[in-house]
């Protein structure tokens, strides 16, 4: 009989005609997104499961897939699935890291010039019909060329930004659990602890995991230790900030302004004060959403999945730990 595999949204196909070739396929068809009973049920009868940011897969999800081998992530970020829970029940965690990389890279340095040179105002303005004149006041934004970067992770997109920032002339500081030769040989960058980084960067990109350590990372003591006219851009994980002090940073004017691709709660609920607020751009989570990096990720998550299943070491494994116990 052929292993059984859930897929908890329709992936590209890409992904999924090399699992039907080998498996039988459940791909999730409702039209909300799978709860945790949903997922409870699904587990219990999969022998593996490919499933995406957000998808709660906690201790008794998993406890539940009595024949579960794999869970493989479709995203490099893996915070939604109990790891620790995982590895204790010998379930190997995989996920997507390199094929996301330039297109969440791009992402957030879109955002950095959206948010330095207020473009999704200025759009906002000419659709309103309030576009009355060029003056020489006028919307004016931040140098981008010249300015410091703060990079708060050293991570592939960590670097993978910091290479943009060296094209657009900026100078780069960063923080991350351990000193960078290549960051600082390659571009120029300059470990700082993060206490300082805020201190000295014009603008500062997010790129660490979300992990019991960077839960709130940046709170609201980071925000006012940040210059006055600094813009602060989030391409990692909403909860790495707390959003309650991110708001007040922004109505108060502690920071000029800040642009978002991740919510502590996804999709931002409507009436969010986010909304009410002209100095932050706001993206519906769209680092790797480009159509040749879902169908790669499609690809990487299928053959991580079906490597697992088949008994063979999959490309990218979370807890190696599985690994050496079987
Ligand atoms: C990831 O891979 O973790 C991203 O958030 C998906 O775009």
């Amino acid at each position: 009989m052929k292993p059984r595999v859930f897929v908890s949204r329709f992936i590209p196909d890409a992904g999924l005609s090399l699992l039907e070739k080998k498996v039988s396929l459940k791909v999730w068809e409702g039209d909300r997104p799978p709860g945790k009973e949903d997922l409870l049920r699904e587990a219990a009868l999969s022998d593996g499961m490919i499933v995406i940011p957000g998808d709660p897969v906690d201790r008794e999800v998993l406890a539940a897939g009595h024949s579960l081998k794999v869970i493989s992530s479709y995203a490099v970020g893996y915070d939604s699935i109990d790891v620790k829970a995982a590895t204790e029940l010998g379930i190997l965690v995989t996920n997507t890291p390199d094929v996301l990389t330039e297109a969440t890279a791009d992402l957030a340095f879109g955002l950095l010039l959206a948010a330095a040179r207020r473009i999704a105002e200025g759009d906002r303005l000419v659709r309103s019909g309030g576009w009355n004149q060029w003056g020489p006041r006028f919307m004016l934004g931040k140098d981008v060329s010249g300015a410091t970067l703060g990079i708060v992770g050293m991570g592939r997109i960590g670097h993978a930004v910091g290479r943009r920032a060296r094209a657009f002339g900026m100078e780069i500081v960063y923080s991350s659990r351990r000193r960078d030769e290549t960051a600082e040989k390659e571009l120029g960058a300059r470990f700082l602890e993060l206490e300082a980084l805020l201190l000295v960067s014009d603008f500062v990109s997010l790129h660490c995991p979300l992990t019991p350590a960077t839960m709130g990372l940046i709170g609201e003591r980071q925000l006012r230790s940040m210059k006055a006219d600094s813009i602060l851009i989030n391409t990692s994980r909403g909860a790495v900030v707390s959003e309650e002090a991110l708001v007040r940073a922004l109505k108060e004017k502690w920071i000029a302004g800040a642009a978002l691709d991740v919510f502590e709660s996804e999709p931002l609920p409507g009436g969010h004060p986010f909304m009410q607020l002209d100095n932050v751009v706001l993206c519906p989570h769209l680092g790797s959403a480009t159509i040749r990096t879902r169908d790669r990720m499609a690809v990487l998550a299928a053959e991580n999945l079906l490597a697992a299943i088949e008994g063979r070491i999959p490309a990218h494994v979370v807890n190696p730990e599985v690994l050496s116990r079987n």
